[in-house]
């Protein structure tokens, strides 16, 4: 048994946000139906192609362990065909531009008449207020919520990050929203609606800028390596930003992610400075403590490079990792594939699908000692039509024969 078996649930998603959301409750084992126009299906299924032809792996690696059902929800039997899955199901999950569904006529209102029991989940760009009817993608969160102008080097522009903390970081907020949700229900009964903005989720994601904004008010940020500061928080590079000083240093043989993240926590300063030949400066005044060394980490960090950069990323690593040094190699993406670790645990899946054959995914990062994710290809389009209106609704052959016919799915 898995935790969400019994849980179906609608996917009425599309592009990033939303199917990473319902990917994930498939994972936990709900029956996750993916509901896409006829034809042309999530518009993913054709971006960013690698193959011809062939569903993109921007598709496959976000709706692994779905079924597809295509269905035309404009046409008058598409929407009884959504109506009647509704009042079967536990969730429906959306990611549409504001009003798209309300103006298919299943509003909210609509919607828990039909199923009183229904959590009603969405993604949108914006909450409530200014913004509210904008249509948003990743980086307009990214700029919007915080991020963008935080994140980059002092002199340069404001810059996204590779993380999309947009798209798949507001899914994984909803994934939480809607297992509070259907916890709620087992004692209330009722189903409720559930909203997460990528704005927000961005800005959750952001609550440490927000800290050192407030911080700003009472003088410079010493920890962070910028000459000046002004009314907000500036980019900081790499440095940690956080309580503990820490710099991407360079390693050998000095190619573009030949770099070891190394973090400097008091206790460990005197093992580190004698680890890099610098005995001199383990119990030197102007190193020996956390403060000390504030005021130039700079140059701190620079002796620990003169070190680094006699080494590979993985030797400096081993070595600071043997010291109990906090310190990680930069994974570029041939890193992440090829690592065993990754692959033993889990987080790089090879995947066999009908039509591409193997191809990699990025696991499932939640592991629960009594639901194991056993992950599956990705529906082609359409594949479970047949079977959902059958199985689910309990539609005779006669009247599927008569939707397929008509185009409605
Ligand atoms: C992502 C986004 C910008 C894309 O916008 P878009 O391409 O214009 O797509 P929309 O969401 O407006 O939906 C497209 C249309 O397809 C229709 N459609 C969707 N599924 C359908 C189906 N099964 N059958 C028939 N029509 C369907 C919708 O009803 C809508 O029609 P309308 O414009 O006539 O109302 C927008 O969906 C959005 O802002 N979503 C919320 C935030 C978000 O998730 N952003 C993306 C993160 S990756």
């Amino acid at each position: 048994m898995t935790a969400l078996e019994g849980i179906r649930v609608v996917d009425m998603t599309h592009v990033q946000s939303g199917p990473v959301c319902t990917q994930m409750l498939a994972w936990l084992g709900a029956d996750v139906i993916k509901i896409e126009p006829p034809g042309r299906g999530d518009v993913t299924r054709s971006q960013l192609r690698d193959l011809p032809d062939v569903d993109s792996l921007y598709f496959t690696m976000l709706n692994c362990n779905k079924r597809s059902l295509t269905l035309d929800i404009k046409s008058p039997e598409g929407k009884q065909v959504l109506s009647d899955l509704i009042e079967r199901s536990d969730v429906l999950v959306e990611n549409f531009a504001p009003g798209a569904l309300d103006r298919q006529g299943f509003s909210w209102e609509r919607l828990r008449e039909l199923n009183p029991r229904l959590v009603y989940a969405s993604i949108k760009g914006f909450g409530p207020g200014s913004y509210e009817s904008a249509k948003a993608y990743e980086t307009i969160a990214q700029a919007m919520g915080g991020s963008m102008s935080t994140t980059g080097f002092e002199g340069g522009p404001p810059t996204s990050t590779g993380a999309q903390i947009g798209d798949s970081g507001s899914a994984i907020h909803l994934v939480a929203a809607v297992l509070a949700a259907l916890l709620q229900r087992t004692n209330t009964g009722r189903g409720q609606r559930v909203q997460v903005s990528m704005q927000h989720s961005v800005l959750n994601l952001c609550r440490v800028k927000i800290r050192d904004h407030q911080r700003l008010a009472h003088g410079p940020l010493a920890e962070y390596p910028n000459g000046e500061f002004g009314s907000s928080v500036p980019r900081s590079g790499n440095a940690s930003g956080g309580g503990q000083p820490g710099a991407a240093l360079r390693c050998r043989p000095g190619g573009p992610n030949d770099y070891a993240y190394v973090i400097i926590q008091p206790q460990v300063w005197e093992v580190l400075a004698r680890t890099i030949g610098r005995e001199d400066l383990a119990c030197h005044p102007d190193y020996a403590t956390a403060e000390a060394r504030l005021g130039h980490l700079d140059e701190v960090f620079s002796l620990v490079e003169a070190w680094t950069q006699q080494r590979t990323k993985w030797e400096v690593f081993e070595q600071l990792s043997a010291i109990n040094v906090p310190c990680g190699p930069v994974f570029d993406t041939s890193d992440v594939v090829a690592d065993q670790s990754l692959r033993e645990s889990q987080m790089v899946v090879p995947v066999e699908h009908p039509q591409r054959g193997e191809f990699l995914t990025v696991g499932c990062p939640l592991r629960l000692s009594d639901s194991p994710v056993v992950i599956h290809s990705p529906p082609l389009l359409g594949e479970h039509s047949g079977e959902v209106l059958k199985d689910v609704l309990s539609y005779d052959d006669r009247r599927i024969v008569a939707l397929k016919e008509t185009g409605v799915i």
